[in-house]
């Protein structure tokens, strides 16, 4: 399996770096299902984190061992990811007569042919695919690399709160994950499309059967309505994020912006499907998932179920789930949308 780095030891949790907030989520398995027993969410200032790039190191892993506290302390070990903006994948064709330690030196070799960094500054990781279609000797195998930075930086900020990285995976194979719990058409050839709108970045993922075909981001998010409410009603950054995602919002600001900017981001999630649409050859999604903090916005899915004329559903990963005693309901269900990539991360912690 994935992960840049990957001696799984232990309960692990799953700690989602977004660019506004850290979201942690810790999850147990009974035979065949799933427990959430604890999440947390923590917002960090806009500076933090840019771009994928964790800037205060600090205040990130701060955020983290707040998040640990909120969700209860005993935590050890975390799983986190590094976007897949800045991860390279590639399909390469290897002979299966190498031993395992042969093919980590061949892939080192093939792998400084296409990736446009030194290979002593990246971390590489691969997958045995199964045997080649054009031949028998050979085997096909998935190879992942990154920027070392990109993997120190999320090792960094979990150690900085006081957890051992264990796991660095890459955020669509945690999306991936997740959606194998969210219950969709189980029909194989069918297309699933999951939408993140975050703070920063909006990212359509398509699935088929249980794997990611498509992915593409757009930088559009939450940030936008943040700002505009900050600046039209004087109200820090913190506060209105705060009040949005408690849904505490005053009836004015529901009315006057929130209600505008749900057109906005109805017009940015069908640009997406149009470029999903025109990239060719995939078919019709048959539902539409959406996911992150700006799903949260009321009547968002029945607006783009209408305008789309595609079934859209709000995302909730811990639907089929047991939920610890000590988590909130009610809570839950406002951010459950937000915990997707989180859940995915925590999922891959608890593979055997
Ligand atoms: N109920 C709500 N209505 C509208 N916006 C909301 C609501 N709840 C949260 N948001 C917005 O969602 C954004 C945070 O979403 P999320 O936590 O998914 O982002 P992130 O993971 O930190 O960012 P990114 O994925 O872009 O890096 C913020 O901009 C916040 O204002
Ligand atoms: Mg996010």
């Amino acid at each position: 399996m994935f992960g840049f780095l990957g001696k799984k030891t232990g309960s692990l949790v799953g700690v989602d770096i977004g660019s506004s907030s850290v979201k942690l989520v810790a999850l147990s398995k009974n035979g065949k299902s799933f427990k959430l027993d604890a999440y947390a969410i923590v917002s960090f200032s806009p500076n933090a984190v840019v771009d994928g790039n964790i800037q205060d190191m600090t205040e990130v892993g701060s955020a983290i061992e707040k998040a640990v506290k909120v969700a209860g302390g005993k935590l050890s070990s975390a799983v986190t990811a590094v976007p897949a903006s800045a991860v390279i994948t590639k399909n390469i064709e290897m002979s299966n007569a190498f031993t395992e330690f042969e093919l980590e030196d061949q892939i080192k070799v093939e792998a400084d042919q296409f990736i446009p960094y030194p290979i002593d500054e990246v971390a590489l990781d691969f997958e045995v695919i199964g045997t080649s279609k054009n031949s028998p000797n050979l085997n096909e195998v998935l190879l992942v690399a990154c920027r070392k930075t990109d993997v120190d930086q999320r090792e960094d900020a979990v150690s900085a709160a006081g957890l051992n990285s264990e796991i660095v995976d890459v955020d669509t194979f945690a999306v991936e994950r997740a959606m194998s719990i969210i219950p969709a058409d189980n029909d194989s050839e069918l297309l699933t499309g999951i939408v993140d709108i975050g703070a920063s970045t909006l990212t359509l993922n398509v699935v088929k059967g249980s794997e990611i075909i498509y992915t593409r981001e757009q930088a559009f998010g939450g940030n936008d309505l943040t700002n505009l409410i900050s600046q039209q009603y004087g109200m820090n950054v913190e506060e209105v994020e705060q009040s949005l995602r408690l849904g505490e919002t005053a009836e004015e600001i529901q009315e006057g912006v929130v209600l505008p900017f749900r057109n906005t981001v109805a017009q940015q999630v069908s640009r997406a499907l149009q470029f999903f649409y025109s990239s060719g050859g995939h078919g019709e999604l048959v539902t539409l998932y959406l996911a992150g903090g700006v799903s949260g916005i009321d009547g968002l899915a029945g607006q783009l179920e209408e305008e789309l004329g595609l079934n859209t559903q709000v995302a909730n990963p811990f639907l089929s789930m047991n939920v610890g005693s000590k988590v909130n309901s009610a809570r839950l269900v406002r951010d459950a949308p937000s915990l997707v990539k989180a859940t995915g991360l925590a999922l891959r912690g608890l593979e055997g």
